[in-house]
């Protein structure tokens, strides 16, 4: 198929399945143990039906899809999640992330840096090519792009401070601290073809070491990888400037909820937090109408990894086209629930008890 077969986000992970040799997909794809986590954070979504509003003007719903994050513009309030990796998929691995969401006005959260970690040899890698460096990610951007960097740190100061420091001078306007994965998940379906991640170990981070954190950059630090209210609160209270709601898209603790509900549980017992900071979600957002329910409950922006990371088997033309179907899903979709502008939507557009017939 070409590209222009691709019709929705889904039918990229049909296209890696099909051209990606067995153990890079695999990576990509993985879950954690049972993998219930990755398959609830995209049926979630099916056990709530939306309230539609009927005889409304939606002609201009696709000039109101534009959003901020962090104070920066951009054309739509979804981004590519930070994935490590891209090597993987594309021999341009994360360029085409960078120039594809450039292209399309989108924010790219960069992933982890590759070379603290150490991936098992045999994961196919185009020959004569390594995976990138934070300064050759940022050096393809965009005049005036503004890109976020995902990282995970060490316990050694030195290297973390060397690592905010360089990702400051490459341009990043933002840090992301994933605090989801204080060892990595166990992932089954990696490990049966021997591509799981070499080791990890346990980790050390607590709210303490955020704060030590703050005082090491004056570049901004987003949490990813909350899933309670109790840590909302407590992101709130340690003036996290944004948070995002995420279960590692199922890859770490099987059985920890989806971004979807504990954007539910916020709303109903804390709805504050989407006021105090800006709150994100990403996990299995796969459709318009996902990201809808969430942006319906307060939720600023919301991520979408391996959709992108099986764009990207069609390099950047394929991560420009998966962002314009999305944007083209979504216009369509609020058009259909009745918005006449996207900013218009809250919670009364969604039916938030679960569907029953008792
Ligand atoms: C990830 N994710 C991730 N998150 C992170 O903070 N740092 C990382 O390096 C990675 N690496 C990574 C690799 C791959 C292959 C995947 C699929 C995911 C998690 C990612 O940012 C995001 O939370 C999920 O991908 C969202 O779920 P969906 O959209 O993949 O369902």
């Amino acid at each position: 198929p070409d590209l222009t077969d691709m019709v929705g986000l889904p039918d990229f992970d049909w296209a890696a399945r099909n051209y990606l040799p067995l153990q890079n997909y695999t990576y990509y794809r993985n879950g954690a143990a049972g993998e219930w986590s990755y398959r609830n954070n995209m049926e979630v979504f099916n056990r709530y039906n939306f309230i539609p509003s009927v005889m409304n003007d939606v002609t201009e719903i696709e000039d109101s899809l534009s959003t901020t994050i962090l104070g920066h513009n951009f054309t739509a309030p979804f981004y590519i999640s930070p994935c490590g990796s891209g090597i993987y998929g594309h021999p341009n691995a994360e360029l085409n992330f960078v120039k594809g969401a450039a292209a399309g006005g989108i924010l790219y959260i960069v992933g982890n840096y590759p070379s603290l970690l150490s991936y098992r040899a045999n994961i196919p890698r185009p020959s004569g090519y390594a995976s990138l460096s934070i300064e050759e990610i940022h050096a393809a951007k965009a005049q005036g792009q503004v890109v976020f960097q995902q990282l995970y740190l060490t316990k050694n100061d030195t290297e973390t401070q060397d690592l905010f420091d360089r990702s400051k001078e490459a341009g990043a306007d933002a840090l992301v601290f994933t605090v989801d994965a204080p060892i990595f998940g166990t992932r089954q379906r990696a490990a049966r073809l021997d591509v799981s991640l070499a080791s990890s170990s346990y980790r050390y981070i607590t709210w303490d070491y955020y704060k030590k954190l703050q005082s090491m950059t004056d570049l901004p630090i987003i949490v990813k990888g909350i899933m309670s209210v109790k840590d909302a609160k407590l992101a709130v209270k340690h003036k996290v400037p944004a948070i995002v709601l995420s279960n590692h898209g199922g890859r770490q603790l099987d059985g920890a909820p989806s971004a979807l509900e504990v954007a539910l549980e916020i709303y109903k017992k804390a709805p504050e937090v989407f006021e105090e900071t800006e709150v994100y979600a990403d996990g299995g957002v796969r459709y318009g109408t996902d990201a809808l329910k969430l942006l319906a409950l307060g939720v600023k922006a919301i991520g979408l990894g391996r959709p992108f990371m099986y764009s990207n088997v069609f390099g950047q033309e394929g991560v420009e086209r998966a962002i314009a179907l999305m944007k083209k899903e979504l216009a369509v979709d609020a058009a259909n629930l009745g918005l006449s502008d996207l900013k218009e939507i809250d919670a009364s557009y969604v039916q938030w008890t679960h569907n029953d017939w008792s």
